[in-house]
C-alpha cells in the first residue's frame, strides 16, 4: 500500500487540528438547536467519527450512502442513493458531513434532495475542498482545508475501496490510477 503513496499531505496531528477547529465552530453555531449530522458513506466515516467528538453539544447521527466513483477518479455526474436516512429530518437542523467536495455534483444533489424533506435548516461541511474542479456551485458552510487538483486517499477516503485505513491523507501516485 505504501509504495503507491506519492506524498503525505496531512498527517494525523494536522488532521486533528483541522477537525478540532471545525468541531468548535459547529458547536458554537448550533448551541441550543437540535442538530442532526448526516454522514455520507463510505468516505466520511472516519471524519464523522472524529468530528462528532469535537462537537461539545448534543448531536444525533444518521448516514446516507451514495454511488461513488467506483474504480474511476472522475465523477459520473449521476448520483444514486444506495442507503437512505433511517429517521425523519423534520424539525431538525441538518449538517451534511462530506469527506471531499470535488465537482460539487454529489453535494448539490444531496442538498436538493434533503431540502424537500422538511428540515429547519440544511448546511454542509467538508474536510477537504478541491475548488479548481467545481462543475456546479455549492454552498459549503464549513470547509476544513482546500487542496489542489490531486487524487487523494486515506483517512476514510479510497481508490477502488483501498487505502481507507491509512491514518493520514496522501496523494496517490498517478501511475496507480492513470492506465
Ligand atoms: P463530487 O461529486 O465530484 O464533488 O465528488 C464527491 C465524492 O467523490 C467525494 O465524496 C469522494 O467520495 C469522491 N472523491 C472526490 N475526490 C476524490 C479524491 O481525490 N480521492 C478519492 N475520492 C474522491
Amino acid at each position: 500500500m505504501l509504495k503507491d503513496i506519492q506524498e503525505v499531505l496531512f498527517d494525523e496531528k494536522k488532521i486533528d487540528q483541522i477537525v478540532t477547529k471545525m468541531g468548535r465552530q459547529i458547536a458554537d453555531d448550533y448551541r441550543g438547536k437540535e442538530l442532526l449530522l448526516v454522514g455520507i458513506l463510505k468516505g466520511a466515516n472516519v471524519f464523522m467519527a472524529d468530528l462528532m467528538r469535537k462537537i461539545n453539544i448534543p448531536v444525533k447521527l444518521d448516514f446516507m450512502a451514495v454511488s461513488s466513483y467506483g474504480m474511476s477518479t472522475e465523477s459520473s455526474g449521476v448520483v444514486r442513493i444506495l442507503k437512505d436516512l433511517d429517521h425523519s429530518v423534520e424539525d431538525k437542523h441538518i449538517l451534511i458531513v462530506e469527506d471531499i467536495v470535488d465537482t460539487g455534483l454529489t453535494l448539490h444533489y444531496l442538498m436538493d434532495n434533503l431540502k424537500s424533506r422538511g428540515a429547519i435548516s440544511i448546511a454542509a461541511c467538508t474536510l477537504l475542498d478541491k475548488p479548481e474542479r467545481r462543475k456546479v456551485d455549492v454552498d459549503i458552510h464549513y470547509s476544513g482545508t482546500e487542496i489542489p487538483d490531486v487524487f487523494i486517499v486515506g483517512y476514510g477516503i479510497d481508490y477502488g475501496e483501498k487505502y481507507r485505513n491509512l491514518p493520514y491523507i496522501a496523494a496517490l501516485k498517478p501511475e496507480v490510477y492513470v492506465k
